[in-house]
């Protein structure tokens, strides 16, 4: 990862280092999901959203779909519908809290053609995956996909020396969750879920995008 004008690591979705990460990144992504998501009308959640910067940024692109924005708690809603109201995005709706820890919080089953999830790996558990994929496997639709981008370590190695830089600067942190994790570990997650890793996509800056689907 280049450290070109990158702001002091702060994983609050709100943070400046959040945002350099997110507007390096949305392109990229951007042109990905052009060529994944439905050409037909459907519905699109983001986990994890934190400002929205995302979820405002590609709705636009595509609007014969709907897209759902959601974290963990309300903390960051009145920045996504700032967002949104200021773009004008008549298809993004009220943010939903959705704990990928907590089951209840989840919606109806088979409700969504996609779901993604951007830069949460590196400062959460591993663990979270396992409520992932199983929030995953509940609300897509037969045919859906879960995309997930971020770094990550591959069969237990790091796939460029500037990855590992990064691995290195987040465990310095002395935070137990943070640091990269192993696609593997998603792999395991996924199957346990009657989920497949269909697609490992190679992006800028040594990300992936990590593709699931029944
Ligand atoms: C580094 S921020 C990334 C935010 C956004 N996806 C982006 O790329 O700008 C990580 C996000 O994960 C969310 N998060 C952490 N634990 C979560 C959980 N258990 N369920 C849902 N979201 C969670 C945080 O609230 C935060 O918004």
């Amino acid at each position: 990862m280049s450290t070109e004008n990158r702001p002091p690591l702060d994983p609050h979705p709100l943070s400046e280092y959040v945002a350099w990460a997110g507007h390096r990144n949305r392109e990229p992504i951007l042109e990905l999901l052009k060529k994944k998501l439905p050409q037909a009308p459907g519905e699109v959640l983001e986990l994890a959203s934190g400002s929205g910067m995302h979820i405002n940024f590609f709705a636009p692109h595509f609007p014969h779909l709907t897209f759902q924005p959601s974290d963990k708690t309300d903390e960051t809603f009145a920045h996504i519908k700032k967002l949104r109201d200021e773009q004008g995005n008549l298809n993004v709706r009220d943010p939903l809290a959705i704990d990928l820890t907590e089951p209840s919080t989840w919606p109806g089953e088979g409700s969504y053609h996609a779901m993604f999830c951007i830069n949460i790996f590196q400062v959460a558990p591993v663990s979270i995956a396992d409520g992932m994929m199983a929030c995953a496997s509940r609300l897509l639709t037969e045919d859906g996909f879960l995309m997930i981008y971020g770094p990550f370590m591959l069969e237990g190695a790091f796939t460029t020396p500037s990855n590992e830089e990064f691995h290195n600067i987040l465990r310095s942190a002395g935070v137990e969750e943070w640091g990269l994790k192993d696609i593997a570990d998603l792999r395991k997650a996924a199957e346990a879920r009657g989920l497949r890793l269909a697609e490992q996509i190679d992006m800028p800056a040594n990300n992936f995008s990590l593709i699931f689907r029944r």
